[in-house]
């Protein structure tokens, strides 16, 4: 079954957060970082501030929301979607569970944000390991853009292509990119796709197989 089909992700949120959190780890994508440290350092690259509001596109259950919640603080708003029910479901158990009372998350398609939320919403649209997933990554992109604020950031976390050919596990992803359908793309590929979708040049920070990447969008 390929990645892009909802049907992948109908297992219960617990179970996609034991194979995420180890199975990442084990393969090197962290860099033999925590996957809770992890994602602190993808929010942190947002450079966000109190009260800012977000968008996690892919939200998946919720991964990046405590460290979000720390960064923005009570004022802040976070909005996360994603196609899975079952993702859907444990992030809702993780907001309950940390009593935020300015988060929510809701079934929707990562391609169909620009119809969603309103243009110039969001201070930072995050979207970490969604892009090898998706069918149409340019057309995602451009929807996420348009609900950025002007000089609001798109932040990036995904395995580069380039570090694939280097690593020990190698023979793993070139079977998960057949049997999956899976697209990891290099940084220059990376950086056409967020200038074509009206953003500044991207930084890129690198940990073990990932790419943090880094774009404002033009004001
Ligand atoms: C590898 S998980 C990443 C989840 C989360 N962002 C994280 O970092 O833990 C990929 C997520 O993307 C979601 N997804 C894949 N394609 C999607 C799409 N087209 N629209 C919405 N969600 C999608 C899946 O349901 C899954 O939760």
């Amino acid at each position: 079954m390929k990645a892009s089909d909802p049907r992948m992700y109908i297992a219960p949120g617990w179970f996609y957060d034991v194979t995420q959190k180890y199975g990442l780890y084990l393969l090197g994508a962290l860099g033999g970082r925590s996957y809770e440290a992890f994602a602190e350092d993808i929010v942190k690259s947002a450079s966000l501030s109190k009260g800012d509001a977000v968008l996690d596109a892919g939200c998946g259950t919720g991964y990046l929301f405590p460290a979000l919640a720390k960064t923005i603080g009570k004022m802040g708003r976070i909005e996360g979607v994603d196609f899975s029910r079952a993702h859907v479901k444990a992030a809702e158990r993780r907001i309950a569970k940390m009593g935020l009372v300015n988060a929510r998350a809701r079934v929707g398609r990562v391609e169909d944000i620009a119809d969603e939320y309103p243009a110039d919403g969001f201070n930072a649209v995050f979207c970490s390991a969604v892009l090898p997933v998706l069918k149409d990554a340019g057309l995602a992109m451009r929807g996420m853009v348009r609900v950025l604020k002007p000089g609001g950031r798109l932040v990036i976390w995904t395995i580069s292509r380039e570090s694939l050919a280097t690593t020990r596990f190698k023979c793993y992803w070139d079977w998960s990119i057949r049997k999956f359908d899976l697209k990891f793309y290099t940084q220059t590929e990376l950086r056409e796709m967020y200038l074509e979708a009206g953003l500044n040049d991207p930084v890129f920070g690198a940990t073990g197989l990932s790419l943090i990447c880094v774009g404002s969008r033009i004001a």
